[in-house]
C-alpha cells in the first residue's frame, strides 16, 4: 500500500514537473490549466497526509518558473507577484467592500484596466536607457532577454523627457494576432505544428536565441506599472500618463472608477467587446490608485490585497463526441481531430476541436463517445479542456492513437522530443502526395491558379500525377471532359463540374506561365521542410543556384546569413534523396528557373523602370525576387539612381523586398518616404502577388 503511495506521488510530481517545463520552458503546454491544476490539487493532497513521501523536487514548493539556462539570470529589484484572480462579480464586490471597510470609507478611487493574455516582462531603465528586460521567472529571479526585448518596437531604448535616475517599467510581451496569424501560416507552409495561441507565440518568440527572427514576428508591449522612488506621481493612473509621455504606447482603455457598479460596466463592456481588439485579453484587472493607498493595504505572500484579476469565463459547451479522426499533413505529420456533434459557441457553430497530439488524448482520457467541453478562448480553433466522466458509459473504449497511418497503412514513427506522430511513407501515401503538390502550386510558390486543391486530389486519385514534376507532364487530353466534384467545408459534396474547352487550356496554360516563376519561388514550392519564403529568397540570393545548394555542406550553409543548423540539416536531407534529386532535374528539363544568374547578369540589371530613377536616392532593404542586394543597387544606379544606405529625410524612395528590417520600415513612415516593391519600381515581366508585411 505505502509503495502505490510513493509511486503515486513520484509520478504526479514528474508528471507535473514535465508539464511546467512544457508550459513555461517550450510554451508548448500538453494540458488545460484546469487539467494541471486538478492535477496538482491531488499531489497536494497526497503530499499533505503522507509528508514523508513527498521528493525535493516537488512542483508544490515553488511556483512554476520560466528559467531556461540558455539566458542569464537577474533578481528583480522588486518581486514580481502575481494577481488574485475571480470569475464572479460577487468576489468583485467583496473585495471593493473590504478595502472601504480597511479606508474607513474614505474617498478613493480604482483604476481599471486590460488583462493582456502575454507574458510579463520588467524593463529596467538607468538614466534613461533601457538595460535590462527579464522575464518573470518565478517571481524573484527572471531571465535576461533584452537582446531580444530590444527588438520591440513599442518599448523604448531611451526614455524621453523627465525621468528618474533608476525606473522599472513593468507589462506585458503580447503577439498581436496580425502577426500571430502571418507566423503560423508560414510555420504551415514550411511544415512545422503551428503555436495554438497568441501567448504561446509571445513566450516561444522572446525565448528564442535569435534577436533577428524575434524582429521579424512583431511583438508588442503593453505597459501596465511604473516602480521608482521619486519623481513619479503619487498614483497609478497619472505614473502611466507620464509613462506615456516617457515614449511608452500606453493604453487608452484605462478608466478611473469610483464606484464598484462603474467597475462592474467597465467589466461587462470587455466582456462583448474584447473581439474587436487585435491581441488577446483574458480579463480586467482592477487597482486602487493611490500608492500610499497601495502600501497600506499590503500584500499577501502571494498577491497584492489593492488589486483584483477578474477573468472572463472562456465561452465553452458541452457536447458529445462522434469520432477521433487522423488527418495526414504534407510533411507526413498527424493530426488528430475530434468530430463533434454541433453545438453552439461563442456565435459560431462547432462541430470539430483539434486534439493537436496523443499526449492531449491520453491526458484527457478520452473514451469513444465521451461527452466534452469545448472552449473557445483566445484561440482560433475551439479546443476540448475536459471530459464529463459521469456521462460515460461502461463499456466505451479509450480513443487510442493509430499505430498506423490511416491513409496508407504505413507504421507511424515518432521522433524523441517531438510530440507528433509521422507517416514516413512520403513517397506512397496519397496526403503527403497531395499537400505537396498543393504546397507546389500555391499562391506564394508557382501560383498555378487554375490547378486548386480538389483538382490535383482528383488528379492523384486517379494516378494522372504522383509528384510535382508530373504537372507539368500534363496534356489538354488529360484535362478535358475530367470530372470533379466540390465538396464543403464539412467534406459533403455539393456540385459535379467537369473540364469544358476553356477550364481545360486555361489549365495547361498556367502551367506553361508558372515556368517563368523565379528560382527562389521554384526553391520554396518545392517543399524542403523548413524552407519558408524568405529563407528560399536568401537562400536563391546567396547560392544563385540550384547546384550550388545542392551540393553544399553544413559549413557553406550555415555560413550564409541567416541559415541555422536546422535549415541547413533540413536541406542536406533533403537532397541526400534520390527521388528528389531526380524531380529537381525533371523541373529543370521542363525549363523552370534553377538559378537567378542569368536574370541578373543580363536583362535584370537594365530592366526599364515603371517610375523615373534618375537623380533619386533610394534606399533597398529586405530579400528580393529578381536581384540580389548588390543586383537590384546596380539596376537602380543603371536607371540614374544614387543608392544611400540608411534612411533619412533626404531619402527619394524605398525599394523594399520581404524581411525588410521593421526598424527602417517605420522610419520611411515616419519621414513619409514611399515604400516600394520590385515589381512596381521595374518593369518585371511577370505577375508575382507580394506581399511584404
Ligand atoms: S498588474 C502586483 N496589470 O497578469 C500586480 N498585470 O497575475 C502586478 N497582467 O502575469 C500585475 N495585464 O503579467 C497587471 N493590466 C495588468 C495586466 C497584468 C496582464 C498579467 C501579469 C501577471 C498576471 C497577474
Amino acid at each position: 500500500m505505502t509503495d502505490d503511495i510513493r509511486q503515486k506521488i513520484q509520478s504526479l510530481t514528474d508528471r507535473l514537473n514535465e508539464h511546467n517545463r512544457k508550459y513555461y520552458i517550450e510554451a508548448s503546454p500538453s494540458i488545460s490549466d484546469y487539467q494541471f491544476d486538478l492535477l496538482m490539487k491531488e499531489l497536494e493532497a497526497l503530499e499533505k497526509q503522507y509528508p514523508q513521501y513527498k521528493l525535493p523536487d516537488s512542483p508544490t514548493q515553488r511556483v512554476g518558473g520560466d528559467n531556461t539556462d540558455k539566458f542569464i539570470q537577474i533578481k528583480h529589484s522588486v518581486p514580481m507577484i502575481s494577481l488574485s484572480n475571480t470569475y464572479s462579480e460577487g468576489e468583485i464586490r467583496d473585495f471593493d467592500s473590504k478595502i472601504r471597510t480597511a479606508t474607513g470609507n474614505s474617498p478613493f478611487d480604482y483604476v481599471c484596466e486590460l488583462k493582456y493574455d502575454g507574458l510579463a516582462i520588467s524593463l529596467e531603465y538607468v538614466d534613461g536607457i533601457l538595460t535590462h528586460a527579464v522575464t518573470r521567472g518565478d517571481g524573484i529571479i527572471g531571465d535576461e532577454v533584452i537582446n531580444n526585448v530590444r527588438t520591440i518596437k513599442t518599448i523604448p531604448l531611451k526614455l524621453v523627457g523627465t525621468y528618474p535616475t533608476t525606473v522599472s517599467i513593468r507589462g506585458e510581451i503580447i503577439m498581436p494576432h496580425k502577426s500571430f496569424k502571418m507566423l503560423n501560416t508560414e510555420k504551415e507552409d514550411i511544415g512545422e505544428q503551428p503555436f495554438a495561441n497568441p501567448r504561446n507565440a509571445a513566450s516561444g518568440t522572446l525565448k528564442l536565441q535569435n534577436p533577428k527572427e524575434v524582429a521579424r514576428r512583431n511583438l508588442d508591449f503593453k505597459p501596465y506599472g511604473v516602480i521608482a522612488d521619486d519623481i513619479i506621481p503619487d498614483n497609478h493612473y497619472d505614473s502611466m500618463m507620464m509613462a506615456r509621455a516617457w515614449g511608452f504606447k500606453v493604453s487608452d482603455f484605462f478608466a478611473r472608477c469610483y464606484d464598484v457598479e462603474s467597475i462592474l460596466d467597465f467589466i461587462e463592456s470587455w466582456d462583448n467587446h474584447r473581439k474587436e481588439l487585435d491581441f488577446d485579453i483574458d480579463g480586467i484587472v482592477i487597482k486602487v490608485n493611490n500608492y500610499n493607498l497601495q502600501q497600506q493595504l499590503g500584500s499577501t505572500a502571494k498577491s497584492p490585497r489593492w488589486a483584483i484579476a477578474y477573468k472572463f469565463k472562456a465561452e465553452s459547451a458541452t457536447t458529445k463526441l462522434l469520432e477521433v479522426t487522423y488527418q495526414v499533413g504534407r510533411t507526413g505529420a498527424i493530426t488528430p481531430v475530434a468530430n463533434l456533434c454541433p453545438v453552439q459557441l461563442a456565435g459560431t457553430t462547432v462541430k470539430r476541436a483539434s486534439l493537436h497530439n496523443a499526449d492531449i488524448i491520453s491526458e484527457l482520457d478520452l473514451h469513444e463517445h465521451d461527452f466534452v467541453t469545448v472552449e473557445k478562448g483566445g484561440e482560433i480553433i475551439p479546443k476540448i479542456t475536459g471530459v464529463d466522466i459521469s456521462r460515460r458509459r461502461t463499456g466505451n473504449k479509450l480513443v487510442e492513437f493509430p499505430t498506423i497511418c490511416p491513409e496508407c497503412g504505413h507504421a507511424l514513427i515518432r521522433n524523441e522530443g517531438e510530440a507528433a506522430h509521422y507517416c514516413p511513407n512520403e513517397s506512397a501515401c496519397p496526403p503527403q502526395i497531395k499537400g505537396r503538390i498543393i504546397h507546389f502550386t500555391s499562391r506564394k510558390a508557382m501560383n498555378i491558379e487554375s490547378l486548386g486543391d480538389e483538382t490535383v486530389s482528383l488528379l492523384v486519385d486517379k494516378k494522372i500525377i504522383s509528384n510535382v514534376a508530373d504537372i507539368y507532364k500534363l496534356k489538354y487530353n488529360d484535362i478535358f471532359g475530367l470530372e470533379k466534384i466540390i465538396f464543403d467545408d464539412d467534406g459533403n459534396a455539393v456540385r459535379k463540374m467537369s473540364f469544358k474547352e476553356k477550364s481545360a487550356t486555361n489549365l495547361i496554360d498556367s502551367i506553361e506561365k508558372s515556368k517563368s516563376q523565379p528560382f527562389a519561388r521554384v526553391l520554396f514550392a518545392i517543399g524542403v521542410r523548413h524552407v519558408g519564403e524568405t529563407v528560399a529568397k536568401t537562400l536563391a540570393s546567396h547560392f544563385r543556384n540550384i547546384d550550388n545548394i545542392m551540393s553544399a555542406g553544413i559549413d557553406e550553409l550555415t555560413s550564409c546569413d541567416e541559415i541555422g543548423e536546422i535549415i541547413a540539416t533540413s536541406l542536406i536531407a533533403f537532397f541526400s534523396k534520390e527521388e528528389n534529386v531526380a524531380i529537381v532535374e525533371q523541373l529543370r528539363n521542363f525549363g523552370l528557373n534553377m538559378s537567378i544568374t542569368e536574370k541578373n547578369h543580363s536583362a535584370v540589371l537594365n530592366l526599364p523602370t515603371l517610375i523615373p530613377l534618375e537623380g533619386k536616392v533610394v534606399v533597398v532593404s529586405g530579400v528580393f525576387d529578381n536581384f540580389s542586394r548588390e543586383g537590384i543597387k546596380e539596376a537602380v544606379e543603371n536607371c540614374g539612381g544614387k543608392i544611400a544606405s540608411s534612411i533619412s529625410k533626404n531619402t527619394d524612395l524605398v525599394i523594399a523586398g520581404s524581411n525588410m528590417g521593421p526598424a527602417k520600415y517605420q522610419k520611411a513612415q515616419e519621414l513619409n518616404i514611399p515604400i516600394m516593391t520590385e515589381y512596381e519600381v521595374f518593369d518585371i515581366n511577370t505577375t508575382h502577388p507580394t506581399a511584404l508585411f
